[in-house]
């Protein structure tokens, strides 16, 4: 029960990695915050916690809205009076070589996936008492790419410099910050992945589970993770580890 007495906020916790994430930490006693653009997504997480007996409430944010960010943290408060664990996992692709894509889209993307880390680090640590922990969903396309989805990669990049650099800055503070770099994870949004349907990337290994990389954040997420700080968990079944 790594997560009794702890107030954890999940974003994009209404599909995939980040509903798997919400429901192991609410079984090892989380009090979850189910952040997701889609309210009836978070909505059905949170049924789910309820029924297995854990506490959840759902807020309906935008991530990349500094506005809504505040107001999902201002209700975490609100319910739970302090917040203990951040993981930051929603995220978007596009699929537009760089000199067709316009401008607001890959802008769009990089609020999404790098404001989002941002804006709930700035708002949600100020909550965050000693012993606390943030963790940011990065790619195995922050080290290895295809064709057509850089802004995804940059912002995955850019995220794993953040969790570095955030670290230090969070240290005095005793609250840690890392990342987790999945691999093909059998959610939505691998699948619905047009680069994956046409064979331009290919899945040939392992395909991990939501639960496979819920447990890799837990680890960090928890107090097992206590001498863990400022570094990224490649969590990809061994993809990165051999030649295409
Ligand atoms: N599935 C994979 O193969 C894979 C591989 C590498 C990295 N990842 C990363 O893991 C994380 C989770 O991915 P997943 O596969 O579980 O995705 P998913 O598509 O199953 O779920 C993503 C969730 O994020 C929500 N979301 C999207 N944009 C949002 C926004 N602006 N505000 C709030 N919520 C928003 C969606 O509604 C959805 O519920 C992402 O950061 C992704 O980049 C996934």
């Amino acid at each position: 029960m790594r997560f009794t007495g702890k107030t954890c906020i999940v974003t994009g916790g209404g599909s995939g990695i980040g509903r798997a994430t919400a429901l192991q930490m609410a079984r090892e006693g989380g009090s979850l915050v189910v952040v997701d653009l889609r309210l009836q997504a978070a909505q059905a997480t949170v049924d789910a916690i309820h029924a297995a007996g854990g506490t959840a409430i759902a807020a309906e944010c935008d991530v990349g809205n500094a506005t809504q960010v505040q107001a999902a943290v201002d209700a975490a408060v609100k319910a739970f009076t302090a917040i203990h664990v951040i993981v930051n996992d929603a995220a978007m692709m596009t699929f537009t070589p760089i000199l067709d894509i316009a401008e607001a889209d890959f802008f769009k993307v990089i609020a999404t996936n790098l404001g989002s880390v941002f804006l709930f680090s700035k708002y949600g640590a100020a909550h965050m008492p000693p012993g606390s922990a943030i963790v940011n969903l990065s790619s195995v396309h922050a080290h290895a790419t295809t064709e057509n989805v850089v802004p995804y990669a940059s912002s995955k990049g850019a995220i794993e410099a953040f969790t570095r650099g955030f670290s230090l800055e969070m240290m005095q503070r005793k609250i840690r910050v890392n990342a987790v770099a999945p691999g093909a994870v059998d959610t939505p949004m691998l699948w619905d992945n047009p680069n994956v349907k046409s064979g331009a990337e290919k899945i040939t290994g392992a395909v991990g589970t939501p639960e496979d990389l819920a447990a890799a954040i837990c680890f960090l997420a928890s107090d097992d993770g206590a001498f863990v700080n400022g570094t990224t968990l490649l969590a990809d079944g061994g993809r990165l580890a051999g030649l295409p």
